[in-house]
């Protein structure tokens, strides 16, 4: 079964394989860069943020000398901040013991901050230096439904049964199409809902997979309903009030409009800093979802006239039409309303 697998793999790679994505390079820091953004993020949200991302830090001396702050501003948007925190420590790893050269060998690339064992196969692999299996949602996907593993495995049990598997299909020659193959498969065919298998070029390797008569295996974690009241404040020379966020840890140290949980933690907040007198302008609202979490986001819009005596720091204002600072998602979101429907009562 097996080496029909990868001639299969590689045979369906060379007709359908996407080949042309921006990363399919043989730069290891390039590799590194579209491999973390992929982790947990589809290819089309990566592509632009990628090519941005490439351009203003084309090699690692360069990644190396800009700030958190820089990095966090061009990584906005793409979410699990964690991300880019381990790339930029990486970098500093990197730029001190490896004088600024990605380092090629899957041992010292797994030694990272931020790459386990899949990154620092598939980073070494694509980029000519070794051959090595992979073991990502999709690949895993892929091979419980093709040796239709479904014992009462634990997590790392189950693991443990699937790297040696991957390991036992994964060829030695053209190792790095082989996986790129893989991954495509798993995005494009064998999908967690709604497989093609009619499609499929495992069909033939006695996959064992039915997809109709499967129940759902996992369990759901539970959605958790978040309620924020989002206060946008805008002065009349379109600036906008931001705060660094300090706490948790979805969107440390990125740069938002005040957010309360209550009314009444807004409201002690407003009269802290001398604005209780300001009035709402415009109220919005919208939901944001990050993985099991929606947030419910009431937006007030208020306007403050610079010369309104209140206690906000001079220090804290960006920019609306240029915002140099990493904003979660939640916060453009916000701007679009305002944008959009606002924006035009107010210049
Ligand atoms: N997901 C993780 N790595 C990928 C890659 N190289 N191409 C497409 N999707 C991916």
């Amino acid at each position: 079964m097996s080496h029909n697998i990868s001639e299969n793999v590689l045979n369906w790679y060379d007709k359908f394989g996407r080949k042309d994505l921006p990363w399919k390079v043989d730069d290891p820091y390039k590799i590194w860069i579209s491999e973390i953004m992929l982790q947990q993020t589809q290819v089309q949200t990566v592509i632009p943020y990628y090519l941005k991302f490439i351009k203003k830090f084309p090699n690692v001396k360069v990644l190396s000398k800009s700030s958190l702050d820089d990095l966090l501003l061009i990584w906005s948007g793409l979410g699990y901040y964690n991300r880019i925190k381990n790339i930029h420590l990486a970098s500093q790893i990197i730029s001190k013991d490896y004088n600024s050269i990605f380092p090629n060998s899957f041992d010292e690339i797994l030694m990272l901050p931020g790459i386990g064992k899949t990154t620092a196969s598939a980073i070494s692999t694509f980029s000519g230096f070794s051959s090595r299996a992979i073991l990502d949602g999709n690949v895993k996907r892929i091979l419980i439904r093709l040796f239709d593993i479904n014992g009462t495995y634990t997590k790392s049990q189950l693991d443990k049964i699937l790297w040696e598997k991957s390991e036992h299909i994964t060829p030695q020659k053209r190792t790095s199409d082989f996986i790129q193959g893989l991954m495509d498969i798993g995005s494009i065919i064998c999908k967690r809902t709604q497989p093609n298998c009619k499609i499929c070029p495992l069909k033939s390797c006695g996959c064992l997979y039915k997809p109709s008569s499967q129940k759902k295996k996992y369990i759901k974690k539970p959605i958790i309903k978040i309620m924020s009241i989002l206060t946008v404040i805008i002065n009349d020379n379109s600036q906008i009030y931001l705060e660094k966020i300090t706490t948790g840890k979805l969107w440390l140290g990125l740069f938002s409009s005040p957010n309360f949980s209550s009314e009444n933690s807004k409201n002690n907040w407003m009269s802290n800093n001398n604005l209780s007198h300001i009035n709402v302008k415009y109220e919005s609202s919208f939901t944001h979802r990050v993985t099991n979490k929606i947030y419910n986001f009431n937006v007030e819009f208020y306007f403050l006239k610079n010369n309104k005596n209140v206690s906000l720091s001079t220090k804290n204002w960006y920019n609306l039409s240029d915002i140099n600072v990493g904003v979660p998602k939640y916060l453009e979101k916000a701007l679009t309303i305002y944008r959009s429907e606002y924006e035009k009562d107010n210049v």
